[in-house]
Protein backbone atom coordinates (compact mmCIF):
# COMPACT_ATOMS: atom_id res chain seq x y z
CA UNK A 1 0.00 0.00 0.00
CA UNK A 2 1.29 3.86 -0.80
CA UNK A 3 1.50 5.94 2.13
CA UNK A 4 2.21 9.54 0.64
CA UNK A 5 4.09 11.68 3.50
CA UNK A 6 3.79 15.53 2.65
CA UNK A 7 6.75 17.09 4.75
CA UNK A 8 5.75 20.46 5.47
CA UNK A 9 9.48 21.45 5.14
CA UNK A 10 8.56 23.37 2.04
CA UNK A 11 4.51 24.64 3.32
CA UNK A 12 4.31 27.94 4.44
CA UNK A 13 4.48 27.83 7.83
CA UNK A 14 2.20 31.13 8.80
CA UNK A 15 -0.97 28.94 7.17
CA UNK A 16 0.50 25.33 8.48
CA UNK A 17 -2.94 24.34 9.24
CA UNK A 18 -4.63 25.33 6.40
CA UNK A 19 -1.67 23.73 4.08
CA UNK A 20 -1.97 20.74 6.35
CA UNK A 21 -5.49 20.28 5.47
CA UNK A 22 -5.78 20.60 2.03
CA UNK A 23 -2.64 17.71 1.28
CA UNK A 24 -4.94 15.59 3.54
CA UNK A 25 -7.87 16.15 1.51
CA UNK A 26 -5.28 15.14 -1.35
CA UNK A 27 -5.10 11.79 0.03
CA UNK A 28 -2.19 12.17 2.84
CA UNK A 29 -1.68 9.48 4.83
CA UNK A 30 0.89 10.98 7.69
CA UNK A 31 2.58 14.49 7.98
CA UNK A 32 6.17 14.37 7.76
CA UNK A 33 8.10 16.82 10.33
CA UNK A 34 11.50 17.49 9.78
CA UNK A 35 13.34 18.69 12.37
CA UNK A 36 17.25 20.28 12.22
CA UNK A 37 19.72 21.00 15.13
CA UNK A 38 22.26 23.10 13.01
CA UNK A 39 24.27 20.32 13.93
CA UNK A 40 23.75 16.92 12.42
CA UNK A 41 22.45 18.85 9.66
CA UNK A 42 23.59 22.59 8.34
CA UNK A 43 19.94 23.85 9.04
CA UNK A 44 17.74 24.81 11.36
CA UNK A 45 13.73 23.80 11.68
CA UNK A 46 11.45 23.43 14.07
CA UNK A 47 10.95 21.15 17.54
CA UNK A 48 8.24 19.72 19.81
CA UNK A 49 6.01 23.47 20.57
CA UNK A 50 5.65 22.57 16.56
CA UNK A 51 4.74 19.07 16.71
CA UNK A 52 2.04 19.35 19.91
CA UNK A 53 0.24 22.51 17.72
CA UNK A 54 0.21 20.38 14.47
CA UNK A 55 -1.04 17.44 16.72
CA UNK A 56 -4.26 19.71 17.12
CA UNK A 57 -5.15 20.39 13.70
CA UNK A 58 -5.29 17.08 12.28
CA UNK A 59 -5.81 12.89 12.95
CA UNK A 60 -3.43 12.00 10.38
CA UNK A 61 -0.22 10.23 12.16
CA UNK A 62 2.56 12.73 12.52
CA UNK A 63 6.16 11.47 11.33
CA UNK A 64 8.84 13.12 12.93
CA UNK A 65 12.43 12.64 11.58
CA UNK A 66 15.20 13.43 13.90
CA UNK A 67 17.93 14.96 12.52
CA UNK A 68 19.49 16.04 15.25
CA UNK A 69 22.80 14.82 17.50
CA UNK A 70 22.20 13.23 20.55
CA UNK A 71 18.24 12.39 19.73
CA UNK A 72 17.79 9.67 23.20
CA UNK A 73 17.01 12.78 25.40
CA UNK A 74 14.22 14.38 22.96
CA UNK A 75 12.96 11.35 21.75
CA UNK A 76 10.15 11.63 25.00
CA UNK A 77 9.27 15.07 24.11
CA UNK A 78 8.39 14.19 20.84
CA UNK A 79 6.48 11.71 21.90
CA UNK A 80 4.64 13.38 24.29
CA UNK A 81 4.18 16.33 21.57
CA UNK A 82 2.56 13.72 19.72
CA UNK A 83 4.51 12.10 17.71
CA UNK A 84 3.15 8.60 16.13
CA UNK A 85 5.85 7.80 14.04
CA UNK A 86 9.74 8.58 15.36
CA UNK A 87 13.36 8.01 13.12
CA UNK A 88 16.40 8.72 14.09
CA UNK A 89 19.20 8.74 12.05
CA UNK A 90 22.30 5.65 11.99
CA UNK A 91 25.30 8.29 11.51
CA UNK A 92 23.64 10.16 14.88
CA UNK A 93 23.43 7.95 16.96
CA UNK A 94 26.18 5.86 18.67
CA UNK A 95 23.33 2.96 20.59
CA UNK A 96 21.25 2.43 17.59
CA UNK A 97 19.64 -0.61 19.27
CA UNK A 98 19.06 1.86 22.56
CA UNK A 99 17.20 4.54 20.76
CA UNK A 100 14.85 2.20 18.70
CA UNK A 101 14.29 0.15 22.03
CA UNK A 102 13.61 3.68 23.68
CA UNK A 103 11.03 5.01 20.80
CA UNK A 104 9.39 1.76 21.56
CA UNK A 105 8.67 2.46 24.69
CA UNK A 106 7.36 5.37 24.17
CA UNK A 107 4.69 3.86 21.73
CA UNK A 108 5.48 5.62 18.92
CA UNK A 109 6.40 3.32 15.29
CA UNK A 110 10.25 3.04 15.23
CA UNK A 111 12.57 4.04 12.13
CA UNK A 112 16.08 4.77 11.22
CA UNK A 113 17.36 6.83 8.49
CA UNK A 114 20.52 5.95 6.46
CA UNK A 115 22.42 9.09 4.42
CA UNK A 116 22.85 8.58 0.57
CA UNK A 117 26.43 7.43 1.72
CA UNK A 118 25.49 5.26 4.22
CA UNK A 119 25.11 1.52 3.40
CA UNK A 120 21.81 -0.52 3.69
CA UNK A 121 23.85 -3.46 5.37
CA UNK A 122 24.74 -1.08 8.24
CA UNK A 123 21.22 -2.19 9.64
CA UNK A 124 21.51 -6.02 9.03
CA UNK A 125 21.65 -6.43 13.21
CA UNK A 126 18.64 -4.28 13.59
CA UNK A 127 16.36 -4.79 11.14
CA UNK A 128 13.85 -7.44 12.79
CA UNK A 129 13.27 -4.60 15.44
CA UNK A 130 12.26 -1.76 13.65
CA UNK A 131 9.08 -0.58 11.89
CA UNK A 132 10.48 1.49 9.49
CA UNK A 133 13.31 2.37 7.18
CA UNK A 134 14.03 6.05 5.86
CA UNK A 135 16.15 5.72 2.71
CA UNK A 136 16.98 9.51 2.73
CA UNK A 137 17.48 9.94 -1.83
CA UNK A 138 19.13 14.02 -0.63
CA UNK A 139 22.17 14.56 1.43
CA UNK A 140 19.56 16.04 4.44
CA UNK A 141 19.09 19.56 5.34
CA UNK A 142 17.13 20.97 2.80
CA UNK A 143 13.70 20.56 0.49
CA UNK A 144 14.12 20.86 -3.28
CA UNK A 145 17.20 19.08 -3.96
CA UNK A 146 17.59 16.37 -6.39
CA UNK A 147 16.90 12.99 -6.12
CA UNK A 148 19.73 10.81 -6.02
CA UNK A 149 18.96 7.96 -8.21
CA UNK A 150 21.87 5.49 -6.56
CA UNK A 151 19.07 5.65 -3.68
CA UNK A 152 16.74 3.43 -6.23
CA UNK A 153 19.77 0.55 -5.64
CA UNK A 154 19.29 0.85 -1.29
CA UNK A 155 15.49 0.65 -1.47
CA UNK A 156 15.61 -2.46 -3.92
CA UNK A 157 18.34 -4.16 -1.53
CA UNK A 158 16.05 -3.38 1.28
CA UNK A 159 13.00 -5.10 -0.54
CA UNK A 160 14.58 -8.26 -1.21
CA UNK A 161 16.30 -8.14 2.44
CA UNK A 162 12.83 -7.71 3.92
CA UNK A 163 11.45 -10.58 1.81
CA UNK A 164 14.38 -13.37 2.43
CA UNK A 165 14.35 -12.73 6.08
CA UNK A 166 10.44 -12.42 6.27
CA UNK A 167 10.23 -9.57 7.74
CA UNK A 168 8.06 -6.25 7.32
CA UNK A 169 9.37 -3.17 7.83
CA UNK A 170 7.78 -0.53 6.05
CA UNK A 171 10.58 1.12 3.11
CA UNK A 172 10.05 5.20 3.30
CA UNK A 173 11.97 7.41 0.38
CA UNK A 174 12.44 11.22 1.34
CA UNK A 175 14.09 13.86 -1.03
CA UNK A 176 13.55 14.48 -4.26
CA UNK A 177 10.45 12.37 -4.78
CA UNK A 178 8.05 14.78 -7.18
CA UNK A 179 5.89 13.07 -10.49
CA UNK A 180 9.11 12.57 -12.70
CA UNK A 181 10.68 10.32 -9.96
CA UNK A 182 7.94 8.77 -8.16
CA UNK A 183 7.34 5.98 -10.20
CA UNK A 184 10.93 4.43 -10.20
CA UNK A 185 10.48 4.79 -6.57
CA UNK A 186 7.62 2.61 -5.98
CA UNK A 187 8.83 0.38 -8.90
CA UNK A 188 12.03 -0.14 -6.90
CA UNK A 189 9.67 -0.89 -3.69
CA UNK A 190 9.48 1.95 -1.54
CA UNK A 191 5.76 2.50 -0.02
CA UNK A 192 5.97 5.63 2.07
CA UNK A 193 6.79 8.52 0.32
CA UNK A 194 7.94 11.91 1.53
CA UNK A 195 7.39 14.88 -0.48
CA UNK A 196 8.35 18.33 0.61
CA UNK A 197 8.18 20.59 -2.24
CA UNK A 198 5.96 18.73 -4.67
CA UNK A 199 3.60 19.14 -2.52
CA UNK A 200 3.65 22.42 -0.92
CA UNK A 201 6.09 24.15 -3.45
CA UNK A 202 3.61 25.51 -6.18
CA UNK A 203 0.18 25.29 -6.61
CA UNK A 204 -2.47 24.13 -4.65
CA UNK A 205 -1.18 21.02 -1.86
CA UNK A 206 -4.38 19.37 -2.49
CA UNK A 207 -4.23 18.92 -6.33
CA UNK A 208 -0.60 18.09 -5.90
CA UNK A 209 -0.68 15.09 -3.32
CA UNK A 210 -3.50 13.74 -5.86
CA UNK A 211 -1.34 14.16 -8.61
CA UNK A 212 1.97 12.11 -6.65
CA UNK A 213 -0.63 9.36 -5.43
CA UNK A 214 -2.24 8.55 -8.69
CA UNK A 215 1.39 8.31 -10.02
CA UNK A 216 2.16 5.95 -7.59
CA UNK A 217 -0.46 4.06 -7.58
CA UNK A 218 -0.31 3.49 -11.47
CA UNK A 219 3.38 2.37 -10.87
CA UNK A 220 2.81 0.09 -8.56
CA UNK A 221 0.78 -2.15 -11.40
CA UNK A 222 4.54 -2.17 -12.77
CA UNK A 223 6.29 -3.46 -10.22
CA UNK A 224 8.31 -6.57 -10.82
C1 LIG B 1 15.42 16.94 3.87
C2 LIG B 1 14.14 16.51 4.54
C3 LIG B 1 13.03 16.22 3.64
C4 LIG B 1 12.61 17.35 2.76
C5 LIG B 1 12.28 16.73 1.43
O1 LIG B 1 16.45 16.95 4.77
O2 LIG B 1 14.36 15.35 5.34
O3 LIG B 1 11.91 15.66 4.33
O4 LIG B 1 11.50 18.06 3.20
O5 LIG B 1 12.05 17.76 0.57
P1 LIG B 1 11.77 17.57 -0.97
O6 LIG B 1 10.59 16.64 -1.10
O7 LIG B 1 11.48 18.95 -1.39
O8 LIG B 1 13.01 16.99 -1.58
ZN1 LIG C 1 12.52 14.28 6.16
Amino acid sequence: MIELAPSILSADFARLAEQIRSAEEGGAALVHLDVMDGHFVPNLTIGPPVVASVRKITSLPLDCHLMIEKPDQFIPIFADAGADWISVHQEAVPHLHRSLELIKHHDCLAGVVINPATPVETLSEILDIIDYVLVMSVNPGFGGQKFIRHSLVKIAKLATLRQQRGLNFRIEIDGGVALDTIGDIVRAGAEVLVAGNAVFGSGNPKEQAQKLIKAATEATLQRA
